[in-house]
């Protein structure tokens, strides 16, 4: 048994990891950290985790945390930055939830996060936690920077097409939509039922934090320059994400929907669904999966792909523990074949 660390267990991230967890059968959580809740028992804050842990939220010590295998930041971005190299030093394998260690260009990350790096020998060493591009970079890494839940949906959609070529880089339009709990178990009041609820609304237009780091993603997949429009939208309902993207096609005689099914054949999380599907976000609710759909409306110059995720999943959570199964040598799926909730 791998012994885990969760730093910030108490956010949705956080319940997410130990809900799956409890059921991993190679992976025990020894550590559980809340500020806030220090003392309380994890099923006093999560009812649905009652009798799956014995175990109440602390606040631990590098000591502590040093006896795990593995541990887990679920925490807002600045604070894996600080506590991260010295678990490193001790050995220990790090995922950082957060967004401390995605993008490489420190500058660049100052700019969009508000604050100065503070681990920047660690960002140059931190591998980028897309499994399905990033494997065996993954299979190496001691420090994993998971994903955010836009970049994972955006970029499993558009790299098929941005590496082989089949679309302008340079003019690529992502339209994406997440449930509230993309914002955390904080207090804030545009996320209140009767703030959020019978509502639809964009966010973010001028610039979001998810921006920088698609771009870095896609760059990896091209010598053109990116050029990308994102606009993210805040819908009302509690999980899910979709991006439904849009590239203007260069070679109109390629099949993009048998390029898609042959570039993700071997990918057990990524669905590729028979054409003239539409993906749902329920179908991927509390699961791994992302399913994909792509189109091209009347035959013209554009194609559109749509990305489904769950954001506190495959764009957080789930992700991670994937990306856990393959750094510590476990069969990439373990504990994760749960399939989507519903209605
Ligand atoms: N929500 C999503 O859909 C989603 C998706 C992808 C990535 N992420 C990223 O994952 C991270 C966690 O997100 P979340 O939605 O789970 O957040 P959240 O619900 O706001 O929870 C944050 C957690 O971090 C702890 N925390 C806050 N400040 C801390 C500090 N200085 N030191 C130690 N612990 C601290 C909090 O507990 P205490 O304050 O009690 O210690 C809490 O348990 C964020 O970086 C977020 O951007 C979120």
């Amino acid at each position: 048994m791998f012994k885990i660390g969760i730093i910030g267990g108490t956010g949705y991230t956080g319940a997410e990891l130990l809900r799956i967890l409890a059921n991993h059968p190679q992976a025990e959580v020894t550590i559980i950290s809340s500020r806030a809740e220090c003392g309380k028992s994890v099923a006093e804050i999560y009812p649905n985790l009652r009798g799956s842990y014995n175990l109440s939220f602390s606040v631990p010590t590098v000591d502590e945390l040093a006896l795990c295998d593995l541990v887990f930041f679920a925490t807002p971005h600045g604070v894996a930055m600080n506590q991260a190299p010295e678990l490193l030093a001790r050995g220990v394998k790090v995922i950082d939830l957060g967004a401390d260690f995605r993008i490489k260009d420190t500058d660049e990350w100052a700019k969009w996060y508000g604050m100065q790096h503070s681990a920047l020998a660690e960002v140059s060493e931190a591998v980028y936690g897309l499994p399905e591009i990033n494997r065996e970079k993954i299979r190496q890494a001691r420090l994993v920077a998971n994903p955010g839940c836009y970049p994972t949906a955006a970029q499993l959609g558009l790299i098929p097409l941005i590496t082989n070529n089949i679309i302008d880089p340079s003019d690529l339009i992502i339209d994406a939509k997440s449930g509230v709990s993309g914002a955390g178990r904080g207090a804030n009041v545009p996320m209140l039922l009767c703030e959020s609820s019978e509502n639809f609304k964009s966010y973010g237009v001028a610039g979001h934090r998810h921006l920088p780091e698609i771009v870095q993603g896609l760059e990896q997949h091209t010598s053109a320059k990116i050029g990308l429009t994102f606009v993210p939208h805040l819908v009302p309902m509690i999980r899910g994400m979709q991006a439904t993207m849009y590239g203007t096609i260069l070679d109109k005689t390629v099949d993009i929907q048998a390029l898609f099914e042959d570039y993700y054949k071997d990918e057990f999380f990524v669905d590729v669904m028979p054409e003239g599907s539409l993906p749902e976000t329920r179908s991927v609710k509390g699961a791994n999966f992302c399913r994909i759909s792509v189109f091209r409306p009347q035959d013209g110059n554009k194609v559109v792909v749509l990305s489904v995720i769950d954001n506190l999943a495959k764009g957080a959570s789930t992700q991670a523990i994937q990306n856990m199964n393959i750094m510590l040598g476990l069969e990439e799926a373990l504990g994760l074949t749960a399939l989507g909730m519903m209605p």
